[in-house]
């Protein structure tokens, strides 16, 4: 590492605060650091000038890949003319009101209305006030529950910290908060084992059964909504299993219990469609995004709301006066205008398509390198989502001891080969999602040096006497 990228990080440890990090040994220098410095398609240079490929398009959101002049032209064009201009009580700009068109359009029938913020986490802090809104309107205060998944990724805030369901977001800051409940993940890798032998359809059937149990237990008439992603995201990226949609939604519709569909990651082609919902069939009441909306060129994210939820909310500030929720900078005017140029992007190259077909290329690839691997006991994804569950008998689905850190091993492993996957919080999960502008031969580099990354953690697994000697790959 040169002085001068050596420098940075110095200073950066002494001043600033980092999200998911070890705190303490980043402050004390134990811990590595890195200063990221510039992009092009899907790869990212730091200061030393070391290429690596982005194989998780920074948090599953660069997705038109970096260096794209045109956004950022976008950007400065709009910046001259208006930067910002707040908009409450009805005021507007241009590109707020084109892009609202836009996502209107491309969410489909039934879709209404779409109300900004800047990330996915505040735009899911709306989603629940609005469902307590709603709730309070039709003169039901009692009907406020949301029940979430295992698993489940939301955010990080008190409440969406509490959507999320996953434990190191829930330890030591006293979440989930009252109210906010979880029930079984559609995680079949994982359930089918204990639930010997179920096939994907009766899982799905389990999972909605789990459900309806917990709707009952809670009393329906408490329970006011459903939020789940289309595909797991950061709790192991899984896609469902076989009608899990289907069967979760003929439960919500019994109990009239409102669906938000967060798209914060399948949102704006990273599946293969415009929205994961409308991959699976699901027919939300409310959709959140983020991320992909912009491509992370600016901070963008929003909630778009359906015909039936905005109805109720008109006839409440009918009741009630002007609605009293906003941020600063909702619909902020440089957002709004990169995620025109971004959207026009994904629309103009047909990235949602290549999603669809170079992301086939990538589940066939990942599966042709590691189907049979001694240590991986799950392939999975769909579209640009992908992800390598490691096991230590994959026969068994038997997990590793979480001591031998064999995801984050394996990313590490992967760094070494300028190869970024991401090891996911919970479990041994290597993620990948590159940027949708990924060409067939970029994938083909993406597996070669994950493999390469696999099979040198395997032999340290099998020296450290993890694994057996048998499943050396060396
Ligand atoms: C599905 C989903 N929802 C919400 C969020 C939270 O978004 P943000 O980190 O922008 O607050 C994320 C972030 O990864 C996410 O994956």
């Amino acid at each position: 590492m040169n002085q001068q990228h050596r420098d940075l990080i110095e200073r950066d440890r002494k001043v600033t605060f980092h999200a998911s990090t070890h705190l303490r040994d980043f402050a004390h220098g134990d811990a590595p650091g890195r200063v990221i410095t510039g992009g092009k398609g899907i790869h990212i240079v730091d200061k030393d000038g070391r290429e690596f490929i982005d194989g998780f398009a920074g948090l599953y959101c660069v997705n038109i890949g970096y260096g794209r002049t045109e956004v950022a032209e976008a950007i400065y064009q709009q910046a001259l003319e208006l930067s910002y201009y707040h908009t409450y009580v009805g005021h507007s700009n241009e590109p707020q009101i084109a892009l609202s068109e836009k996502i209107i359009a491309l969410a489909g029938p039934g879709m209404s209305k779409v109300y900004y913020g800047l990330g996915g986490s505040d735009a899911n802090e709306t989603q629940l006030k609005i469902v307590r809104y709603y709730n309070n309107v039709l003169g039901r205060p009692q009907k406020k529950k949301v029940i979430s998944r295992q698993r489940g990724y939301h955010g990080s805030g008190l409440a969406t910290g509490s959507l999320t369901g996953l434990k190191a977001f829930h330890d030591q800051f006293d979440l989930p908060l009252a109210g906010i409940l979880h029930t079984e993940a559609p995680y079949y890798y994982h359930r089918a084992a204990e639930q010997e032998g179920m096939s994907e359809r009766e899982f799905s059937q389990y999972c909605a059964q789990k459900l309806e149990e917990m709707i009952l237990a809670e009393g329906p008439d408490t329970v006011a909504a459903f939020i789940g992603e289309p595909v797991l995201g950061t709790g192991g990226i899984v896609p469902p299993p076989e009608g899990y949609w289907e069967a979760i939604q003929a439960v919500l519709a019994k109990y009239d219990v409102l669906l938000i569909a967060d798209e914060v990651v399948c949102g704006f082609g990273r599946i293969g469609a415009d929205f994961g919902s409308h991959h699976y069939g699901i027919k939300p009441d409310l959709i959140t995004v983020a991320k992909g909306l912009t491509s992370a060129y600016q901070p963008l994210s929003g909630v778009i709301v359906g015909d039936r939820v905005w109805s109720v909310l008109e006839q409440g500030t009918g009741q009630y006066g002007p609605i009293g929720h906003g941020w600063t900078y909702s619909g902020h005017a440089l957002g709004c205008a990169a995620a025109l140029a971004n959207l026009a992007i994904i629309e103009r190259e047909g990235l949602t398509r290549n999603a669809a077909e170079t992301g086939a290329y990538l589940q066939q690839r990942m599966q042709a390198a590691f189907g049979e691997h001694p240590i991986v006991g799950n392939v999975r994804g769909v579209g640009m989502l992908a992800a390598l569950e490691f096991s230590v008998d994959p026969a068994r689905r038997a997990h590793f001891d979480a001591a031998h850190k064999v995801g984050p091993r394996i990313a590490a492993a992967a760094l070494d080969e300028n190869l970024i996957a991401r090891a996911m919080p919970q479990g041994d999960i290597l993620g990948f999602a590159p940027p949708l502008v990924a060409t067939p031969a970029e994938i083909d580099e993406i597996v070669a040096r994950a493999e390469r990354a696999v099979n040198k953690v395997t032999d340290q697994l099998v020296r450290e006497g993890v694994v057996k000697a048998a499943m050396s790959v060396s």
